[in-house]
């Protein structure tokens, strides 16, 4: 079965590798694994979206992993998502904005995935970020009227979806640093690693130094398993070292990527994207080739243009009715 839809997981973070997921899945297409791994899972889109039929998915946010466990538990659904917020979206309606800041403080007290829930879809660009005493600090989007019925809906439906990737598989959510979570590694595992880049965030949960690149590469290549991991090349001002130092022994694919500055057409901008791994992908090269490609100052950095369609290994209820009744 082929499918080209992206599910988007409902808590929103700006290191969201939706528009990236395709590429990935394209990449590892027909590599057999027992279990999906992610050190690093972040909002969880890819292994969301690559849907395995086994994963053990883990972050250092503790917020993240208690959301998507209570999702699993049943304890939150798309009907309680769906009241909770409009109760709440009322409030907020009513304040004229201001209850957003008292969900805020209730949050940072009280850590309910709700209200981090609420929190991630009313801030500002629905950004995820934690003060350094770990407290969220987001401000509000400015909207009071924020949680409209579409709106609602939409969440409501982003929880169904994910709600039923969770509880067709076997899904393991662990709060643990990525060293735990590779220690933890089998060989006959898939690593999908999404580490934070160096230097780019002062994030309370994504704080990234030189040694955790170093221990990354170590604990990656001890644990005997497959692995991917997400990277940048180049931006138009500099190209990432890391890749042809503590990363040279990969295999490396890569992807142009343009993003906007706010919008505007003039300010679309190229990032080429990279995978990096310990066995061949579908559109790598060596690292040798790409430093003499780099080198030789050829154009052509991206190993791969076109998004390939997503291998779905596990069927979601709805779909399933669906072929019922064409049948
Ligand atoms: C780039 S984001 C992952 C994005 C994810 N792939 C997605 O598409 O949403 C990096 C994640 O690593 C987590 N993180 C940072 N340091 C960590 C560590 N030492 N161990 C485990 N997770 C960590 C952060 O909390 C963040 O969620």
């Amino acid at each position: 079965m082929t499918n080209k839809t992206v599910f988007i997981p409902p808590i929103k973070s700006q290191g969201i590798k939706s528009k990236l997921v395709g590429w990935i899945a394209s990449n590892i297409e027909g590599i057999e694994f027992d279990r999906w791994v992610e050190p690093f899972m972040g909002t969880g889109v890819v292994a969301f979206n690559i849907r395995p039929k086994k994963a053990l998915l883990c972050d250092t946010n503790q917020h993240i992993i208690n959301f998507y466990n209570a999702l699993k538990n049943k304890e939150i659904t798309s009907v309680i998502v769906r009241n909770f917020l409009t109760v709440e979206g009322e409030k907020l309606l009513k304040s004229e904005g201001s209850y957003y800041y008292d969900v805020r403080q209730r949050f940072n007290e009280e850590g309910n995935p709700l209200d981090f829930l609420f929190l991630s879809r009313s801030c500002f660009n629905g950004m995820m970020r934690f003060n350094q005493k770990g407290d969220f600090n987001v401000p509000f989007c400015r909207k009071p009227n924020r949680f409209a019925p579409a709106l609602i809906t939409k969440i409501a439906n982003q929880v169904e979806n994910i709600s039923q990737i969770i509880n067709f598989g076997d899904y393991e959510f662990k709060t643990q640093d990525f060293k735990k979570t590779l220690k933890e590694v089998n060989p006959n595992d898939l690593i999908y690693a999404d580490p934070p880049y160096i230097g780019r965030h002062t994030d309370y949960f994504n704080s990234w130094s030189e040694k955790d690149e170093f221990e990354l590469q170590k604990f990656l290549f001890n644990s005997k398993a497959k692995f991917v991991l997400s990277t940048w090349l180049s931006n138009k001002y500099r190209t990432n070292d890391y890749i042809f130092s503590v990363w040279k022994d990969c295999y490396v694919a890569t992807k142009e990527h343009f993003y906007h500055i706010g919008g505007k057409e003039e300010n679309r901008n190229a990032i080429y994207e990279a995978l990096l791994s310990n066995f061949k992908l579908k559109n790598s090269i060596t690292n040798d080739e790409l430093f003499n490609r780099i080198k030789n100052n050829q154009s052509i950095l991206t190993t791969e243009k076109i998004e390939k369609i997503i291998p779905v290994q596990l069927t979601l209820f709805d779909e399933t009715a669906i072929d019922t009744l064409n049948k």
